[in-house]
């Protein structure tokens, strides 16, 4: 089988990665990747956000399958003009990203499937977005509607702030959802779905501050482990249960069906699993860990999603250590970062036992040197026996890496490694379920 896969990123590395390691995958493309992608397979100089071009690509390649890794090309209908080529395409179409792409639209299929959600309010004037603060109080949740590369949102304690944030993405021309505050560990489960079917990868957790201590604005994601020892047991059937299938169902019936990853992020609050947002693809960096231990050869996997037979599709299998991904970005990221450094020590991090590195914003310079070209520059990923060598694992490789102005959070994994994540959850599948207003 061969594969054209999508996306400049970390996420898009890891896939590349695994896909290499089916007996069943003879060839990869990437496009447009990066430096590391390029070092495993050949490189396209596309715009991968045009459907038009990447069809094109793909058909010039004669692919059996096309992976879209991240949102903004499911947004721009990539998918629609590759299976509209007649190839298998893992992603969803335009209509169906739309679970990402618009929160409102995410809280209405929720409502209308069920599914248990922070109770929000969409507004777009500033006398709209005032009463639905007050409505839920502090601490206040303000989410830009559209795509925001995971820093559209605000969560402060501030109302000021709270209506600041508001104002900014009503100046843009765009709405606001304002959301009740949900208490508790956050968790990222990927469930892949082939329209009808579906079947959930192994949860992770991910580091979405930029600081240690979960302070500073929201990133992309430093950091992520898996699997979580913690988590209570029957959550994924509960994901399942009460979220993923109900959630493939409703676009079903609206003719619009999923296809692809629904990455569900869940908070597990003191009144049970509430799912805080949809993305439609895999989560960066959590991927990065996730496939790390997954054994069921990936393509097969995904090509079985893109056909509709998920449920012809082998059981998954695990490794039994546990995966660490921490991530190194460049100096003044999740603002404008610094690019166009050298990085040195990669290669020695890659030789560390049980460690490899994954590129994310990375390119070549005239001289062949890889250098920065991003603000998540690469991520550091081990397999320990557990959580505590993982974390070992991982640090000692990031010790390694040298990137002027470069940082990393040094608490990825470390509350759990510690035994101090509790879930306050009842007992899982009698929740209340809180219907959206929007
Ligand atoms: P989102 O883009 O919706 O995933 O939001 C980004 C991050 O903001 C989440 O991972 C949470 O840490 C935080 N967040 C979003 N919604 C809520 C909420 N209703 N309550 C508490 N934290 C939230
Ligand atoms: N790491 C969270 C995301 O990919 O949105």
């Amino acid at each position: 089988m061969k594969v054209l896969v999508i996306g400049p990123g970390g996420r898009e590395h890891a896939i590349v990665r695994s896909l290499l390691a089916d007996p069943n995958v003879s060839e990869v493309h990437a496009a447009p990747g990066n430096a590391g992608i390029g070092k495993l397979v050949p490189t396209y100089a596309i715009d991968g956000n045009d459907p038009d071009a990447v069809a094109a690509l793909a058909t010039k390649l004669g692919v059996d399958l096309v992976v879209v890794g991240p949102e903004a090309p499911l947004a721009a209908g990539v998918s629609d003009a590759v299976r509209a080529a007649g190839i298998p395409v893992f992603g969803p179409s335009k209509a169906a990203a739309q679970l990402e792409a618009s929160k409102a639209f995410a809280k209405q299929v929720m409502a209308e499937a069920g599914v248990p959600t922070a109770m929000a309010r969409v507004a777009s004037t500033a006398e709209e977005a005032a009463d639905a603060l007050d409505t839920f109080g502090a601490p206040y949740v303000v989410k830009d509607d559209g795509l925001a590369a995971g820093k559209g949102v605000v969560v402060t304690n501030n109302r000021d702030e709270a209506l600041a944030h508001a104002q900014t993405c009503f100046d843009a021309g765009g709405s606001v959802v304002i959301e009740e505050f949900l208490d508790g560990p956050e968790v990222s489960v990927f469930v892949l779905c082939d329209g009808r079917n579906t079947v959930a990868l192994s949860p992770a957790q991910d580091f979405k501050r930029i600081f240690d201590n979960d302070e500073g604005p929201n990133t992309g994601g430093m950091g992520a482990y898996t699997p979580l020892e913690w988590a209570p047991e029957g959550l994924v059937q509960e994901v399942i249960d009460r979220v993923a299938q109900p959630t493939v169902n409703e676009m079903a019936h609206r003719g619009t069906p999923f296809v692809g990853v629904l990455f569900v992020g869940l908070a597990l609050t003191s009144r049970g699993t509430r799912v805080i947002e949809f993305n439609v693809r895999f989560g960066d960096p959590e991927t990065q860990a996730v496939l790390a231990r997954l054994k069921t050869p990936l393509g097969s996997l995904l090509l079985a999603a893109a056909k509709g037979e998920l449920d012809k599709a082998e059981e998954l299998r695990w490794s039994k250590d546990t995966a660490v991904a921490v991530v190194v970005a460049s100096e003044n990221y999740p603002d404008t970062p610094r690019t166009g450094d050298r990085i040195r020590g990669l290669k020695k991090a890659d030789e560390l036992e049980g460690v490899h590195v994954i590129h994310a914003g990375t390119k070549l310079d005239e001289e062949g040197k890889v250098v920065s070209a991003g603000g998540r520059v690469l991520a550091v990923v081990a397999l320990g026996t557990d959580l505590v060598e993982a974390r070992e694992r991982a640090y000692d490789g990031v010790e390694l890496i040298q990137l002027e102005g470069g940082q990393f959070r040094t608490d990825i994994g470390r509350k759990a490694a510690r035994g101090e994540i509790k879930v306050v959850s009842s007992a899982t599948g009698t929740l209340p379920v809180t219907k959206a207003k929007a």
